[in-house]
Parts: structure tokens; sequence; C-alpha cells
């Protein structure tokens, strides 16, 4: 293998912290940078278990900061770029447009800008070289239930279950379905993702664009649906379900992404989009249901005891209806596949966030706390 020096940016939160690992453990050859702000989203304690290895380097930065981003690829000869920094939750959005823009825009922007002209300046050019923009379903926009009952949980899952995918409707986002984001953060990201496509089509750079479901696994931020609802059962909190909790999500498990990203950052098609989703279409008020149960068995309690948490509130604005992944193109051509069945995903999750209630408790005191607490007093 040949060596190769790689910067993933956001490799402080939750897919990144993911990713950074199994190219640390995996890779002992290449030279893993991880570029993170540290924003309220990125947290070293996500890898602690790897931050002591010598293919490993943490670099405090901002992606909006061309300057020392261009310096850094030059000192450490950059030869790859997976980048996942972004500001990633829906509702900040919705709070404060901007700040989504300039980091998801403008940082994007930047890391291409200063890509192309330290690849430009090598005698190699682009030969060899890879920027990897991971982005999201959401910049599809919204799909249709046509089957708005579904089927009724709970259901067995089988990794790629066609007919599990059907469950709610028949359309689903393919690689050229055309965008249509409707929240802030999904705007950011199609934008970013217009980009990435712009520079490789005007200048030739080599880049990849993948756009995932929803993830789950340990290391999430709990302001995202599962780890805070797994937390809030855990002290009786009320559960905020947006709307009546009808709209569905295609869940993936977390490290199954990161399996993905390191296949099409090593084998996928320069110039080339893939979907990536595990076919495991849920209702909202589904996986809850779900999540308490589990809970409450885990804790020694009364299976079910915790399903009066459940507190409809006000629906988000704009929600989009529903997400469902067709994954064929990179099922077919690199031969990837979810690893995990969703029950042994859900079990292994909340397990996680269990065992590791410090982890939890250092995210959810101090500032996290406040803010959450004034977003829920605002609904
Ligand atoms: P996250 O919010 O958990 O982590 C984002 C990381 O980026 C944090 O470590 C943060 O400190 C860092 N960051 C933010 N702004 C930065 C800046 N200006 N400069 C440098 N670092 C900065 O997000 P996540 O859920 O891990 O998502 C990672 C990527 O995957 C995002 O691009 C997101 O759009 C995409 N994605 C997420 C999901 C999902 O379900 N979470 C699904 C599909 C795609
Ligand atoms: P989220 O985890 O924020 O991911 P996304 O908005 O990117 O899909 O939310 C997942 C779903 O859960 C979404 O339909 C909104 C809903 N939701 C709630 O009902 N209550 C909550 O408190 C949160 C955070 C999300």
């Amino acid at each position: 293998m040949t060596k190769k020096n790689i910067v993933i940016t956001g490799g402080a939160g939750f897919i990144g912290s993911h990713v950074v690992r199994l190219f640390v453990n995996k890779y002992s050859d290449y030279k893993i940078i991880n570029l993170d702000k540290l924003t309220y989203a990125g947290n070293l304690a996500n890898l602690k278990d790897i931050e002591n290895k010598p293919n490993y380097k943490f670099v405090k930065m901002d992606i909006c900061d061309f300057d020392n981003f261009y310096k850094l690829m030059q000192d450490e000869k950059i030869d790859g770029i997976i980048h996942l920094a972004a500001e990633s939750h829906v509702d900040r959005s919705i709070k404060d447009p901007f700040t989504f823009a300039k980091t998801n825009v403008m940082g994007t922007l930047s890391l291409l800008q200063a890509a192309k002209l330290y690849w430009e300046s090598l005698p190699e050019k682009y030969e060899g070289k890879r920027f990897y923009h991971i982005s999201t379903d959401e910049v599809y926009g919204a799909l249709q239930m046509t089957n708005p009952e579904g089927v009724e949980p709970p259901f067995t899952t089988t990794a790629s279950s066609k007919e599990h995918h059907l469950a709610y409707g028949t359309e689903f986002f393919l690689e050229t379905t055309k965008y249509n984001p409707h929240s802030p953060y999904s705007a950011s990201k199609a934008s970013s993702d217009h980009f990435v496509r712009a520079f490789h089509d005007t200048y030739g750079l080599p880049t990849i664009v993948t756009n995932c479901s929803n993830n789950y696994g340990p290391y999430q931020f709990p302001e995202k649906l599962i780890p805070l609802f797994i937390n809030n059962i855990r002290h009786k909190k009320p559960l905020p379900v947006y709307g009546k909790g009808e709209n569905v999500r295609d869940w993936l498990f977390v490290e199954d992404h990161a399996r993905a990203i390191d296949l099409i950052f090593h084998k996928g098609n320069v110039a080339d989009t893939y979907n990536i989703g595990g076919f495991n279409e849920w209702k909202n008020i589904d996986i809850i249901k779900v999540v308490i149960k589990t809970v409450d068995r885990l804790l020694g309690r009364a299976e079910g005891e915790d399903l009066n948490l459940i507190t409809y509130v006000k629906d988000r604005a704009g929600h989009d209806m529903r997400y469902a992944i067709d994954s064929s193109k990179l099922q077919k051509e690199l031969g990837w596949e979810p690893s995990l069945q969703f029950e042994e995903g859900i079990e292994k999750t909340v397990k996680w966030y269990l065992n590791n209630q410090e982890w939890m408790d250092n995210i959810t005191s101090g500032e996290y706390e406040k803010y959450y607490e004034s977003m829920y007093a605002n609904r």
C-alpha cells in the first residue's frame, strides 16, 4: 500500500471520529491528520483510544481559515482530504442559518481552493489525489408517503432488504435525483456539493461526493434524536416528539458509514456520486418506542414504563416527511453492504450510551444543558 497523508476534517465529531478511528487502526503507514475547530459538537474524548497512535495527529483549525489550511497542505504534503466538518443540526440551522452558510459553504470552498492551488503546484498535479466530500440525503428534499401505514412494527429487517425499504413509499433517492433542499442545513450542504462538483468540472479536481442517510451509534451529540432520547429516558425527562411523530427516516449504523467511506475513498470513481444507506426506514414514533423499550429493559425497568414520557410538541418548521436512500449503485459497483441488522445496532447503541454515562454527562452539563432547556422551553 502506498503511503498517504490524509486530512480528515470534522474528525472530532460523531461520524468523523469513527472515520478517523477506522483509518488510524487500519492504515498504519498513512498519516492521519484530524482537523477540527472543536465547536460545541467536536469532542476529543471521542478519540481517546487512538490519540497516542504514531500515525495520528490532531490540528485545531477552522476550515474557513484558507491561509493556514494551505500551509498545512504544503507542510504535511497532503494527498487526500476526507471532508466531514460541518454544522450538522437542522434545528440549529433554523435558528442561525448564517453559521451554516459560513462553515458548510465558505468552509468547503476554502478547502477546495487550497487543495486546487497546492496540488496544481506539484509536478504530478492531481495524480493520486482525492477530495472526498461527505454529504447527506437531505439535499434531495422530501419523499411522499405513498403507504402511510407502512408495515407494523416490530419487524425484522434484513440488511439491504428492499421490501422493508419500500415500507412507506415507492419513491426513493437515487444519485440522479434532483436536488431540492428545504432546511437551511440541507440548502448549505447542497450548495457545498455543487461547489465540489464545479471544482471537478472546471479545474479537474479529483472529487467524490457521497450522500448518506441518518446515522446512529456511539459518540453522537445528544441534540440528535436517538442519543437525546436515550439520555432523557434515563433521567425520566420528557421526550419531545415533533408533530405527530410520523416522519420517516432511513437509519444507518455509523460504523457502516465509516466502512463505506473507506471503500469509496480507495475504490470509488473520481467525479462520481454514491448514495449510502441501509434500506432501513422507520417512522419516528416507532423508533422512539423501540428505544424506550430497549432502555427500560437494559436499566431493569418494566419494559415500556417510560412510554408516558412521549410528549408531542410543535412540529419542526419545514419538517421533511420522508427520507429513503437507494444505495444499490454502491452495493453493485463496490460491493458494500451494511453489516448490522437494525435490532443489533440499536441494542449496541443503547448499551454504549448507558455504559458511557460520563461521556454523556460531560457534554450535557453546563452550556449545553442551558441551550437545550431554552430550545425546549420555546416549543
Ligand atoms: P457533528 O456535528 O457531530 O460533527 C461536526 C464536526 O465538525 C465537529 O467535530 C465540529 O467541531 C467540526 N466543525 C464544525 N465547524 C467547523 C469548522 N468551521 N472548522 C473545522 N471543524 C468544524 O456532525 P456529524 O453528524 O458527524 O456529520 C459529519 C458530516 O456528515 C457532516 O458533513 C454532515 O453533513 C454529514 N452527514 C451526517 C449525517 C448524520 O446522520 N449525522 C448523515 C449524512 C451526512
Ligand atoms: P434528527 O436526529 O435531528 O435528524 P434529521 O433532522 O437530520 O433527520 O431528527 C431525526 C427525526 O426526529 C426528525 O424527523 C426530527 C425528529 N425529532 C423529534 O421528533 N424530536 C427531537 O427532539 C429531535 C431532535 C428530532
